[in-house]
């Protein structure tokens, strides 16, 4: 298609709000803000050493909430999520990987009925490597009380599972810039033009392939792993000799942003699972910004999103920062994956004849 007959994100967006005739325009302002921010971002990871934002930050005792040494990028990218959106009128509430707390709208501005939820920067680790990092966002409703109210939010306002997100979405900054989102009616990408500093539909009904030939495991981390887990990658590595009866190919980036995007053109699984490395962390990823809107945006393309033993956008969240096992990805392996924890479950699950009431109890 020439370049000019492509359609910008703003276009597509009022296109996609035609479905809802009593629709504001609110969401499609906030998705534009944010995806400024993207833009902003973008600028910032290309400077690379030529800017003044690599290495770590000075701020906030350089550790996040999570514990994590936080790279000045992550404090600038969530620097700009926070100011492209906070003015607008859209948002209730915000809340990010680098904010321990919600983030309340100044009282400068009006607030609005969303909340958005975001990764400013998800790999950080590999932009001292100059290899691809990303943001991952989610929009949420805001809870009837907060929007009339117009009151501060607080935690419990958004724990809220992701199979009611709004719109959730990623940008990945790699040898192009793109924006992959879904409002709820499947999945487009967008690449950014460089002349006019627009996004650009480029990638119409993003599907995932629903079998796959290619995974991507921390496998340092195999000898934490749970069976079920062990017993799929062993599959995969026999390959053409074992089970599975083909060959496999591995693949570990170690931004997951940049993982979802491969996955999402060309099929495969991810797994960042529930392990026993840490007992006091369920996983490594968290769930209300990362395994949420990406698991959002892999159903919307068709693929599947779990924790392993259940769907993650059914799961309810407990905390702002909760983590999770995470396997997502090409349905089939997905589904296979959820089997094997099944399997396990069943196998371990005590005999009912032989529980505390059982027939049989000893
Ligand atoms: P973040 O940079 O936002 O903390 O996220 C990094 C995540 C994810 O992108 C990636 O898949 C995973 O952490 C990498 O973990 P390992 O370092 O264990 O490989
Ligand atoms: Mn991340
Ligand atoms: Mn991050």
């Amino acid at each position: 298609m020439p370049l000019s007959k492509r359609p910008t994100l703003t276009q597509y967006l009022i296109e996609q709000r035609r479905r809802f005739p009593q629709a504001s325009g609110e969401l499609n302002a906030l998705i534009l803000d944010v995806s400024i921010a993207c833009k902003a971002i973008a600028r910032a990871v290309a400077f690379g050493e030529l800017g003044e934002t690599m290495g770590v930050s000075a701020e906030g005792g350089d550790v996040n909430v999570q514990g994590e040494v936080q790279k000045k990028l992550d404090v600038v990218s969530n620097a700009m999520f926070v100011h492209t959106t906070e003015w607008s009128g859209h948002l209730a509430g915000m809340a990010s990987e680098e904010m321990a707390d919600p983030y309340q709208i100044p009282e400068s501005y009006p607030r609005g009925k969303y909340l958005l939820v975001f990764d400013p920067l998800d790999g950080s680790s590999n932009i001292d490597v100059n290899v691809s990092v990303g943001s991952i966002f989610s929009i949420l409703r805001a809870p009837q009380d907060v929007i009339d109210s117009g009151r501060d939010v607080v935690e419990a306002d958004f724990l809220q599972p992701g199979s009611i997100q709004v719109a959730a979405g990623y940008a990945l900054y790699g040898p192009t810039t793109m924006l992959v989102l879904t409002v709820g009616n499947g999945v487009a990408g967008f690449t950014l033009d460089l002349n006019l500093g627009e996004f650009k539909l480029t990638h119409a009904d993003i599907r995932v392939p629903e079998d796959a030939h290619e995974f991507a495991i921390n496998s340092s981390n195999s000898r934490f792993w749970e069976p079920p887990v062990t017993r799929y990658v062993d599959e995969c590595l026999a390959g053409r000799t074992g089970v599975r009866g083909k060959d496999f190919n591995m693949r570990w980036i170690a931004s997951m942003v940049a993982e979802a995007h491969r996955i999402l053109m060309r099929g495969g699984v991810f797994l960042y699972p529930r392990d026993s490395k840490d007992p006091d962390k369920a996983g490594r990823l968290r769930l209300l910004y990362e395994a949420n809107p990406i698991g959002f945006l892999m159903e919307q393309a068709g693929g599947r999103a779990s924790t392993g033993r259940q769907p993650v956008l059914g799961v309810p969240p407990s905390s702002l920062h909760q983590r999770i096992g995470l396997v997502f990805g090409s349905r089939r392996e997905v589904e296979r994956i959820e089997s094997y924890h099944h399997d396990t479950a069943r196998r371990e699950a005590p005999n009912p004849l032989f529980v505390e009431r059982g027939l049989f109890r000893d």
